[in-house]
């Protein structure tokens, strides 16, 4: 597999561990150890032999993964069918269906390869995460973007995922809450068009990494169908990106395939990481009651902010997720304008040329307890 050179990573290799202050960020700010040891004192216990782990993950986490996504009693087998698309059939779901993956980022590229074959196509999203098209042309596979446009909100219209698959589709790939946008694709649509692929022998994966920075998130897309897959992970809503710790929700005989896969990407991800994912899992409320409280006073931080800026930003407010995709007004490439910023005042905005090869927008992360502080630095620079 060949791939093309990651953008996005490129141009924060150079500044994300020298900022001052990191605005943007996908996810929730990143806790520190102390913060997790206060959050979760059941750390990995001390007889824990750091060896190799079973290839899939261990069977606890697996399982505490499963839980998240089988909350709701419905009859198993009642997922299968189709007629139940418009509800949250999990019943059935256990660890059979779980992958633990190192980052959501090694379930991307396993699902993505083990689907697509070199001639195939796949529909994705313009623009979005690089990964989710590029790992489709490193397959061999050929990608039809489907266009988001800021004069519609970014809104993503699965009338034209639809009219976008051809009969040599085999996979398309949707992330919601999206990157960078923030917009949400309700579960019950994204369940339709799987069933509408599915006559076609087509797959739907889903990358819901954001899904749960907002309180009562949109739930899971994940409704046991066989052509269905979800990644997650504990990366972006839990703020452990360090952890690299991901996963994939799938049908148990794709799972299989994937596990027989990854023995040569990774062969399992790190015991003490997976040992901290579990115990932080068990402690998923607490986790989570911060990012949203983070969520919460960064979003209206961040609007009331560019609500006074609409000289210089426009705004496409979220409907999910930490990250936002203002349009600069300015007359300056936003590479420009991102280094000049970073250099003059230490704060970091992702310029949407270089890594969603999008001029005119810049990605904001605004669940960070930084944001004030990184919005009041942006003020004087702009006043300079
Ligand atoms: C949409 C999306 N999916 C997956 C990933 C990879 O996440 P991880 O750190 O879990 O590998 C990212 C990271 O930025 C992302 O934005």
């Amino acid at each position: 597999m060949k791939l093309n050179i990651f953008r996005q990573e490129e141009f924060f290799e150079e500044h994300e561990f020298s900022c001052r202050c990191m605005l943007a960020l996908s996810g929730v700010q990143p806790l520190t150890h102390a913060e997790l040891a206060a959050l979760v004192p059941d750390g990995p216990a001390p007889g824990l032999e750091v060896g190799y782990t079973p290839s899939a993950g261990f069977d606890e986490l697996r399982t505490a993964v499963a839980e998240v996504y089988s909350q709701v009693g419905v009859p198993p087998g009642a997922n299968r069918s189709g007629a139940n698309r418009s509800g949250a059939d999990r019943s059935g779901t256990d660890r059979s269906n779980v992958l633990i993956t190192v980052g959501a980022i090694e379930a991307l590229l396993i699902t993505t390869n083990l689907l697509i074959d070199p001639g195939d196509e796949a529909v994705c999203l313009w623009p979005s995460y690089q990964p989710l098209y590029e790992l489709v042309t490193g397959a061999g596979g050929r990608v039809r973007f489907v266009r988001l446009e800021p004069d519609d909100g970014f809104r993503i219209d699965l009338d034209q995922v639809r009219e976008a698959v051809t009969q040599k589709t085999k996979l398309v790939i949707i992330n919601s809450p999206h990157n960078p946008t923030g917009q949400v694709v309700p579960a019950v649509d994204l369940r339709a068009l799987a069933a509408d692929l599915d006559r076609q022998g087509s797959y739907l994966m889903v990358d819901e990494v954001f899904r749960e920075m907002w309180p009562d998130p949109e739930p899971s897309a994940w409704d046991g169908a066989p052509n269905v897959v979800v990644v997650g992970g504990l990366s972006k809503s839990y703020g452990l990106p360090g952890l690299r710790i991901g996963w994939m929700v799938a049908d148990p005989a794709l799972v299989v395939r994937a596990r027989q896969y990854r023995k040569y990407t990774s062969l399992n991800p790190g015991a003490l990481d997976q040992a901290w994912a579990t115990a932080v899992l068990r402690k998923r409320d607490q986790i989570l009651a911060r990012t949203n409280a983070l969520v919460h006073d960064g979003l209206k931080t961040a609007l009331d902010w560019l609500g006074q800026h609409e000289d210089v930003f426009t705004i496409n407010p979220p409907a999910g997720g930490g990250l936002m995709f203002p349009g600069l007004r300015l007359d300056e490439p936003t590479r420009d304008f991102c280094v000049r910023l970073v250099r003059e005042t230490g704060v970091l905005l992702a310029p949407g040329s270089d890594c969603y090869q999008t001029e005119g927008h810049l990605r904001m992360g605004f669940a960070t307890s930084e944001l004030a502080e990184g919005l009041h630095q942006i003020d004087e620079f702009l006043r300079r």
